[in-house]
């Protein structure tokens, strides 16, 4: 959700604002704005819509100084105008924030009552207001950002211009990420340490209920309490390179391509080289002692979460409860007695599940965190961590980092499986091995992509699209239809084959495309009964499915995409592919907006 980046230097700033902001834009793209300090007090641009309508603003009419703030927006109050546009502004202070103000209207009525004229609909420019306020209440800007903090409830990360003339950044983070950069000469604050890689890989996380007081070459942070604080200086580990598009022609294309490499890394973290056994680190006594596992996530790693209930079930023998964690953290769950609970997610950051997680960690159950970024809140507060090798992933739409969290819940559960004693140490070296062989299989899968190309318009022109899958492919055919409504905009709908015959099959008409995913396994002929059953009714089947499964499909399916043979648990993983391709290309014959599509957002920090 909305981006903020902030810089305090010798030397104007707003060209590397412009940069942290595109860096940003995957976080929200409805509006961007900027606002600097310079000799005419605080200045500010802002527009509808992309960076790119705000930089093409400043190109007409530049403004610099060298110290400054700016935004990109994801809409929570008010529309995506240019009204509504971040840096809010109340006489000499502007702020920009991430997150929602619980009780802006409170607060809002309080400055109301107090002659305060608002000219947005947003919930953060209450807090302009409030500093703006307490300053003309005798306070000092710091002292005044404080005290307007202190009375704001919901989740916020906010950095403030405090003052015409004040050479400080002034933020704070209370639920949603900030972090403070060390330059040479200068200094940052940013939503994420990507933001700042251009310019300083030196960083330090605010934690929860931080203020930051940030001044051309030094930081003073203060804690919930108040007290001074000293946060620990790490080396980002993101590398700006990495987060370029090279010859793609969007970043999930790139994502896409990515992937028999990150699974490389993902597994080669997790192997014994010596023995071919898993290494699952601190994290293996807490499986093994297990009584249940819980599993909570949002999104697609929700989807990654609901294949690997069924890889724990059947290796392991543990129960796995799964829960979206919007649902879970308000259910009042009945959680183990002595059980874990895994947490899996992209960015660390998706506010729905921190608040799962802390809602474990306080009932004490021991939590793991199944995490692309190390640094992130959920990485930090996860009792340990199993880390995807992903890379930074910018699309907004889940590749690359969906296929590493299954290798990584594959891993996990044929660990604990062998932990347990349910595998032999033969039977968890080819379990492991299977595994090993992802990266080639990838590749392959990465070959039907001219078929999936061929059969992109038919999707494009219908009216919406089923995808079917059973066992570990169910979530699956919910991902493969996620990933098509994500970023064309169409109607498409994943169902577990066999319930299909319970109401889904009502939507099927003449020329409906099913998308059925069935590589061959022990349930292959259940599933192809179920596309006998559509087929019978005029639907357009596009069967995905391996060598060993193609006979099945025979003359069923008016298009076979073939992957090659997938052993052990590689098979959803690697059936994952030609589902982003079908959505990619789809979205590409639409001409939709592939890596930012509208209404979305990379990391979701509100509730
Ligand atoms: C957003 C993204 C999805 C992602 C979900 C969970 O909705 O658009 O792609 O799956 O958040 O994100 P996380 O970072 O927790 O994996």
């Amino acid at each position: 959700m909305c981006g903020i980046v902030g810089i305090v230097s010798d030397k104007p700033v707003s060209t590397r604002l412009m940069e942290g902001l595109r860096r940003l834009e995957y976080r929200g793209y409805d509006s961007a704005g900027i606002a600097v300090v310079n000799g005419r007090g605080i200045v500010r641009r802002r527009a509808p819509g992309k960076v790119l309508n705000l930089q093409n603003l400043l190109d007409g009419a530049p403004i610099d100084g060298n110290c400054g703030i700016a935004h990109t927006r994801w809409a929570t109050h008010g529309r995506p105008n240019e009204q509504n546009a971040h840096p809010h502004q109340a006489g000499n202070v502007a702020i920009v924030h991430n997150g929602i103000i619980e009780n802006f209207k409170s607060l809002r009525q309080e400055m109301a009552n107090k002659g305060r004229v608002f000219a947005t609909e947003t919930d953060t420019e209450v807090i302009a207001h409030l500093i703006q306020d307490n300053m003309d209440e005798g306070l000092s800007g710091e002292d005044a950002f404080l005290a307007a903090v202190e009375r704001l409830e919901g989740a916020y990360a906010v950095a403030a211009l405090v003052g015409e003339a004040n050479q400080t950044l002034y933020a704070a983070r209370h639920g949603s990420p900030l972090v403070v950069g060390f330059g040479k000469g200068e200094m940052f604050v940013g939503s994420d340490a990507f933001a700042l890689a251009p310019f300083t890989k030196r960083v330090l996380y605010l934690e929860e209920g931080d203020s930051a007081v940030v001044e051309i070459d030094s930081v003073r942070v203060r804690d919930e309490e108040g007290a001074s604080v000293n946060r620990e200086i790490l080396t980002a580990s993101i590398s700006t390179v990495m987060a370029e598009k090279g010859n793609y022609r969007h970043f999930m294309e790139k994502e896409i391509h990515e992937q028999p490499e990150a699974l490389a890394r993902t597994m080669a973290a997790y192997i014994d080289p010596e023995t071919d056994l898993p290494a699952l680190g601190e994290t293996a006594p807490l499986l093994k002692n297990a009584d249940r596992l819980i599993a909570i996530a949002c999104g697609t790693a929700f989807y990654a979460a609901s294949v690997g209930k069924y890889w724990f079930e059947a290796l392991a023998g543990v129960h796995v409860e799964t829960d979206i964690a919007s649902e879970f953290r308000y259910r009042t769950p009945a959680l183990p007695q002595n059980g874990a609970a895994l947490f899996i997610s992209q960015s660390g950051e998706t506010a729905d599940t921190l608040a799962a997680m802390r809602y474990c960690n306080r009932a004490k159950v021991d939590t793991i965190g199944v995490l692309n970024t190390p640094e992130s809140s959920i990485a930090r507060e996860t009792k340990t961590n199993l880390r995807t090798m992903a890379g930074p992933e910018i699309g907004v739409a889940s590749t690359k980092a969906f296929t590493a969290q299954l290798a990584v819940l594959a891993m996990t559960a044929i660990g604990t499986a062998s932990l347990r004693g349910r595998l032999s140490e033969a039977e968890t070296q080819e379990h492991i091995r299977a595994l090993q062989a992802l990266p080639e299989l990838v590749q392959k899968a990465l070959a039907t992509k001219a078929q999936c190309q061929a059969i992109a318009p038919i999707l494009a022109k219908a009216k919406q699209t089923i995808f079917l899958g059973r066992g570990g492919y169910y979530p699956l055919a919910l991902e493969g239809a996620l990933k098509l409504k994500e970023i064309t905009y169409l109607a498409a709908e994943g169902y577990a084959a066999g319930e299909l015959k319970h109401g889904p099959i009502a939507l099927i008409e003449e020329g409906t495309p099913v998308v059925v995913i069935a590589p061959n396994d022990p349930l292959i002929e259940k599933t192809v009964s179920n596309v006998e059953e559509v087929a019978a009714r005029g639907a357009k089947v596009i069967a995905i499915t391996d060598e060993a499964g193609a006979e099945s499909f025979d003359t069923r399916a008016e298009h076979t995409i073939i992957l090659p043979n997938l052993p052990g648990l590689t098979g959803p993983i690697v059936s994952a592919i030609p589902l982003q391709l079908l959505a990619y290309y789809t979205a590409l014959e639409l001409g939709t907006n592939l890596d930012q599509p509208r209404n979305l957002a990379k990391s979701v920090t509100v509730e």
